[in-house]
């Protein structure tokens, strides 16, 4: 009996030890657990993350003041409440207006892993991406003018400014987006999929293991590897195309690549694809088969690779809502046209 238990004991530790070396073997990595290896990864060497940064950053990033409208923040599309995305399509922006592209917008968490920014990658880091949503016309629509005399407007950010980067600060738009940026730096999300990696074995349930080795075999982590399971670009329509593709006009990089989403909390970012089309995993699991793969997925297999994903959803960062000092007589006023 003893003897039984004893192989059984070792069969599954053998298991769980090889899906760990097939998974690294197949390009995935962990969020690492130890916080001076963490640093290293999400650190920007030009700008060092500190706690004033990041929480000044966090202010700006919630901070509706810094749009035309002064109703849309960062928040409002990059939901931190939520999985750091919207909800919503095509997003939403300045006088109620549509992504002219019918683009979706991607989660924030765990952005600092990828290796470009948004849908075709143009931006190549958080710093350099927040400055696009600010001034785009469909989103927060707002002047580099705008921006630095809202929060130049405002005692509390100047004296926040220099905390956080001496008192000589000159208080620039590239100096608030890069302290947005900062503070994006921050969203991680470390989930019982990481622990997995990380060596304890029982983080992950038996069907979220078996939908892991699905997901290998399948293919899947051919483009979603990685510390974010994607983030770097990748063909699009490999062996058919996409069920919404005449929905907006994206079509990629100018190589036609699209930035590969991070499957990281992706239960919480329905709906899926760049154009937001999609708004059952079950479904883009099975879309991906068939467009990326060239492959039927049966349903049991999208439950099995769905299992996985849940096995994904990490554990948020410890946010408390920020209080925004008030506007002063110097502050520019909303404009809704
Ligand atoms: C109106 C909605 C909206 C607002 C407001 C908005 N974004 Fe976005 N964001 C989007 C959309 C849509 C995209 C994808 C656009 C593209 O690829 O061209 C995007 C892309 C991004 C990305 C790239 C993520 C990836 O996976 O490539 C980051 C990071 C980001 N936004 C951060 C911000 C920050 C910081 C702010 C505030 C300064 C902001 N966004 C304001 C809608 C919005
Ligand atoms: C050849 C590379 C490639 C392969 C293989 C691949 N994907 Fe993708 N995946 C992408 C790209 C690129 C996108 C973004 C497509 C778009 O929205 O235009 C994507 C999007 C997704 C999305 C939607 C994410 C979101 O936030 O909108 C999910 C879910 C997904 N893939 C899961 C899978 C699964 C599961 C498999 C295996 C069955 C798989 N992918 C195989 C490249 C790939």
């Amino acid at each position: 009996m003893k003897i039984i238990t004893t192989i059984a004991l070792s069969a599954t530790f053998l298991m769980a030890n090889s899906l760990m070396d097939d998974a690294k073997n197949a390009g995935l990595v962990p969020i690492p657990s130890s916080k001076t290896e963490l640093l290293k990864l999400i650190d920007n060497p030009k700008n060092h993350i500190t706690d004033a940064k990041v929480k000044l950053g966090e202010k700006l990033y919630m901070d509706p003041r810094l749009s035309k409208s002064e109703l849309i923040s960062c928040n409002t599309c990059h939901n931190l409440m939520e999985g750091g995305d919207d909800g919503v399509g095509a997003a939403t922006g300045h006088k109620w207006r549509h992504n002219p592209h019918h683009l979706n917008s991607p989660t924030v968490y765990n952005a600092v892993f990828f290796s470009s920014q948004f849908w075709d990658g143009r931006a190549k880091d958080l710093e350099a991406q927040a400055q696009g949503p600010t001034l785009a016309h469909p989103e927060m629509a707002a002047t580099k003018e705008h921006i630095v005399q809202v929060v130049k407007s405002m005692p509390e950010y100047v004296k926040e400014f220099k905390v956080a980067y001496g008192d000589n600060i000159k208080i620039t738009f590239e100096k608030i987006t890069d302290t947005i940026g900062n503070f994006e730096r921050t969203l991680i999300t470390p989930a019982p999929y990481d622990e997995f990696l990380n060596g304890y074995k029982e983080a992950m349930t038996p069907k979220q293991k078996e939908g892991l080795k699905t997901f290998i075999q399948i293919g899947c982590a051919s483009c979603h590897n990685g510390v974010a399971l994607g983030g770097e670009m990748g063909a699009f329509n490999v062996t058919a195309t996409y069920k919404y593709m005449n929905v907006g006009d994206f079509k990629g990089d100018k190589n036609g690549m699209v930035k590969v989403p991070t499957l990281r909390n992706i239960t919480q970012t329905a709906p899926y694809f760049h154009n937001g089309k999609v708004w059952s995993l079950k479904d883009a699991i099975k879309e991906m088969g068939r467009i990326q793969l060239g492959r039927k997925i049966s349903d049991k297999e999208a439950q099995s690779i769905n299992d996985f994903l849940q096995s994904l959803t990490g554990k948020k960062p410890n946010l408390s809502m920020p209080m925004l000092p008030a506007s002063t007589a110097i502050t520019p006023k909303p404009n809704l046209d």
